[in-house]
């Protein structure tokens, strides 16, 4: 049996419905046909020059990104520009593009879950439920023994193996805390309505940084690509199951996500 890129919608709107999507989101096909066959996938948070190269040199028909690169309407597509040139070269090297966002976020085994997974946790509430109670944004975690944040921020080191800023004192026991992958700052104020006063996410702008310092509420900071990253293998362990129940065997593969930032922390002598 061969595999088209229908399919693969199909398989996505099964596993994350696109009902849940953001209003303002752009979910689904970008770039390619419905009726194009797969005859290799790479799953990615981002696409990026590498990610299309990558993938046109492995075969790897089919991009599924969880960031859209089409997200607003274009009012052109110019090769001279960033978007353009990476929208000609999709074309231009006959691969597809699927982007599956929000509602990836939103599903009980989505992006926040794959996290805590991975810290060998477990989440309990969403932070922000939808109407339909099965769905939501964010996680809460309750821990069974407290700790020191300065030992869940160097869990969440070891986990990502890349840079963490923290908003508050390193010495505070915390029972509980909430992540919230990608930019979910403004997960603040339901969390505190919890009595949780801490919140591992991504792009926490200095006032909210400012506003948490102040009112003795943690930051745990981390790169926004690398705390979605996780969701991956969730995804592409889910395909394998589809395509063994079909008989397909094509290859997927993933490809990480590195952080755009470098971080430099000087000491001044005064
Ligand atoms: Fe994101």
């Amino acid at each position: 049996m061969s595999l088209y890129v229908k399919d693969i919608c199909k398989f996505l709107e099964n596993i994350a419905p696109l009902q849940l999507a953001e209003p303002q989101d752009n979910n689904g096909l970008q770039i390619g046909s419905f009726f194009n066959p797969v005859f290799g996938i790479l799953l990615t948070i981002d696409v990026s020059k590498d990610v299309i190269s990558y993938a046109s040199e492995k075969n790897l028909n089919l991009i599924i990104s969880h960031h859209p690169l089409i997200y607003k309407p274009l009012s052109n597509i110019i090769q001279d520009e960033y978007k353009g040139k990476l929208i000609y070269s999709i074309i231009k090297k006959n691969l597809n593009l699927i982007s599956w966002h929000t509602p990836l976020d939103k599903i009980s085994d989505g992006v926040s879950e794959a996290f805590i997974k991975a810290l060998n946790l477990e989440g309990s509430d969403f932070i922000l439920k939808e109407k339909n109670e099965n769905f939501g944004l964010g996680r809460v975690v309750y821990l069974k023994k407290s700790i020191k944040l300065k030992d869940l921020v160097e869990k969440i080191k070891n986990l990502i193996n890349n840079w963490v800023m923290v908003v508050g004192d390193l010495e505070t026991e915390i029972d509980s805390f909430g992540f919230c992958g990608g930019s979910g700052a403004f997960l603040k104020d339901e969390l505190k309505k919890l009595r949780i006063n801490t919140l591992i996410t991504s792009d926490v702008k200095y006032h909210y940084a400012k506003e948490a310092h102040e009112e003795g509420f943690n930051f745990i900071i981390i790169d926004h690509g690398i705390s979605e990253s996780f969701v991956l293998p969730f995804l592409k362990l889910k395909i394998q199951e589809f395509l063994k129940t079909h008989n397909i065997n094509i290859p997927i593969e993933i490809l990480k996500n590195e952080s755009p930032y470098k971080i430099f922390v000087y000491k001044r002598e005064d």
